[in-house]
């Protein structure tokens, strides 16, 4: 019997030793220590020995279940933390890295120079109107008194839709529509896209215009003068020279285009400027008495001023912008710069 417990001994210490996987360990307990075990069996053998043998065959019994017990626990918890230690390691994260950039978005120079344009206008009483882009003929040329063989109906500006529809080719529309909807006094701007077929270095087929109205009983040139001064003033600088030059559209009279001194040179001549010195920003004039007859306005008693700019061509002289391409092509490393 002293053989036989030898041997078991063995055989556990060494099926113990070939693994390290919990669940065989806890397999070779069973097979060893169970109550269907080995060494259980080996007890009920004990009966057969003699009075003399009995204990000391028993306690040797007690004292390998005891040694492979402990061996055994010990092995299952050196698999645990073995377990562990691997567990660990591959979920392991190094906090002392740097972290992952977030690519901070900016605001595009049209839309930097709409919110600019309508904040210094709201300090002078405007307040902001808007119209559709898909236009009809009636609010875009009609009512703007176009007549009707005017060059800008034609195919080669317009994009046309279907049944006297349009894409507006200016905000100057917004004009009639804020007229119609309420009675003098009107002071708006209306900043939004306006189309044309048109595209080149200078041209792109959509763009975009910030139309401005004021009507009252007693609204003068000089009330239209003063307004531009102070707005350009604000948005290029205290000392920049301002001009209007007599010029033409069907729905202001007089009409006026009007000049900034050259942002680049200063007024002393440069190639943006065209060796002029002066660079044109806008037009505008006196509404015409026509204009205000379309939405019922009578021109007996009401004047106004409007103007129109394209915020392209403002956002480029503001921000040295030399090719008008750029504002639309989105390349982040050109808009990160604004
Ligand atoms: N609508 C004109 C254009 O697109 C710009 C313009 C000129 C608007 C004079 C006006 C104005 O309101 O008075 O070229």
């Amino acid at each position: 019997m002293r053989e036989q417990l030898e041997q078991i001994r063995q055989q556990a210490l060494d099926s113990i030793a070939a693994t390290t996987s919990e669940e065989l360990l806890n397999e070779i307990r069973v097979r060893f220590l169970g109550r269907k075990g080995e060494l259980t069996s080996l007890m009920k053998g004990l009966g057969a020995l003699s009075t003399e043998e009995r204990p000391v065959i028993g306690q040797l019994v007690n004292s390998l279940k005891n040694e492979l017990e402990s061996i055994i626990d010990s092995a299952l918890s050196d698999a645990r933390n073995q377990k562990t230690a691997q567990k660990l390691a591959s979920e392991r994260i190094d906090v002392t890295l740097p972290g992952r950039r977030k690519m901070k978005g900016s605001k595009h120079p049209v839309t930097l120079v709409i919110e600019e344009v309508t904040e210094i206008f709201s300090h002078l009483g405007f307040s902001v109107a808007e119209g559709p882009e898909i236009e009809h003929d009636w609010y875009n040329f009609e009512a703007l008194n176009f007549p009707p063989e005017h060059p800008a109906r034609d195919m080669q500006d317009t994009f046309f839709v279907e049944n006297s529809m349009l894409l507006r080719t200016h905000t100057s529309p917004v004009q009639i529509r804020a007229m119609l909807k309420q009675k003098p006094p009107v002071r708006i701007i209306a900043p939004g896209t306006v189309y044309r077929c048109d595209s080149d270095a200078t041209h792109s087929p959509m763009f975009h215009q910030i139309e401005g109205l004021m009507v009252d009983s007693r609204v003068s040139f000089s009330d239209l003068k003063g307004i531009l001064t102070i707005f350009t003033n604000q948005l290029f600088g205290q000392d920049t020279g301002v001009r209007l030059r007599p010029s033409f559209f069907p729905f202001t009279e007089p009409s006026a285009e009007v000049d900034i001194a050259c942002v680049i040179c200063g007024g002393s001549g440069c190639r943006v400027c065209k060796q002029s010195g002066w660079l044109e920003i806008l037009g505008a004039g006196m509404v015409d008495p026509e204009v205000f007859r379309h939405v019922g306005y009578d021109p007996e008693i009401f004047s106004g001023f409007a103007f129109g700019m394209g915020i392209e061509r403002i956002a480029m002289l503001k921000y040295g912008i030399s090719d008008m391409r750029l504002l639309f092509e989105n390349d982040v490393r050109f808009l990160r710069q604004f």
